[in-house]
């Protein structure tokens, strides 16, 4: 099931994944999305795109053992490290490997769906966000993050820049797909034509602690597609993305420090 060309890894990457940018940057996006997403105890809760399963956990922590949290995702090892990471916490979530385009739930199944980080990777985002509203009831809700541009996410920049220079356009294609969706009325004008009404975009602007750069950087190239782009790279192009990648973020540095600003738009939409 290839629905997504840019999120097919092995467990290694999923592993790292978690490990390295759930950690750093997923999981406080994660929170600040549970927050928005205003779950209450005993909802029903449908994670689409849940990767290594950091949305649903926290969602399972809000709507307690009266409520549902289902985690899906199209890539198998990405379900099978949210699975061995949720049994290792003891977090209730049901795992299922599946496509956000043909969502393997029937009719009102769910109260909310949150999609962290998703949408803009499925290939047919309108066909998604439809399967979200067919698998809520009436008088559901979805609540979906994505990365705001550019201009707000400076370390996603330096990087697709680092990796462009270094590496070649073709080879940064991927990040670009981060911010594919970063215009607000586009991401208003998807949710609206799945049928949602009330739709509200709001934002998420945080400013993260990044680790070392040399091993952050690096890890988020072995966390994602990116590792199999760059494998047939020296260590000199690695080496090369890391120092640009310095170079560009030095505004950021305070002492040994790296204090860097992402932001996300949040849009909540209701049948
Ligand atoms: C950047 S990750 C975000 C994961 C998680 N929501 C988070 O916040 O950490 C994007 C996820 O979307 C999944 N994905 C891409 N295309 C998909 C599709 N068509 N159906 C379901 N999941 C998909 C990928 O496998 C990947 O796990």
């Amino acid at each position: 099931m290839n629905t997504s060309n840019e999120w097919q890894i092995e467990h290694h990457e999923a592993a790292e994944y978690e490990r390295v940018l759930v950690g750093a940057i997923s999981g406080p996006f994660a929170r600040a999305l549970v927050a928005a997403s205003k779950l209450t105890e005993g909802a029903s809760v449908l994670d689409v795109g849940c990767g290594t399963g950091v949305v649903a956990r926290l969602a399972a922590g809000r709507v307690g053992s009266s409520g549902r949290v289902v985690g899906v995702d199209v890539n198998t090892s990405m379900i099978e490290v949210a699975r061995s990471v949720a049994d290792d916490e003891g977090a209730e979530v049901e795992w299922r490997v599946g496509s956000a385009q043909a969502l393997p739930f029937s009719r009102g199944s769910f109260d909310v769906v949150v999609c962290g980080h998703a949408l803009q990777f499925f290939e047919d985002r309108g066909a998604a966000l439809r399967e979200m509203a067919r698998v809520l009831g009436k008088g559901g809700r979805v609540c979906v993050s994505v990365w705001r541009g550019f201009a707000f996410n400076p370390y996603l920049h330096a990087l697709w820049k680092a990796i462009g220079d270094s590496a070649g356009e073709e080879a940064a294609k991927g990040l670009g797909a981060a911010i594919s969706l970063s215009d607000p009325a586009k991401l208003r004008h998807f949710l609206e034509g799945a049928g949602f009404g009330s739709v509200e975009v709001g934002g998420i602007a945080l400013a993260l602690a990044l680790p070392r750069l040399e091993e952050f950087v690096n890890g988020h190239i072995d966390a994602t597609p990116l590792r199999g782009v760059l494998a047939g790279a020296g260590e000199g192009v690695r080496r090369e993305i890391v120092e640009s990648v310095s170079r560009q973020l030095v505004c950021y540095c305070r002492g040994e420090a790296l204090q860097v600003p992402f932001a996300s738009h949040v849009a909540i939409g209701r049948l």
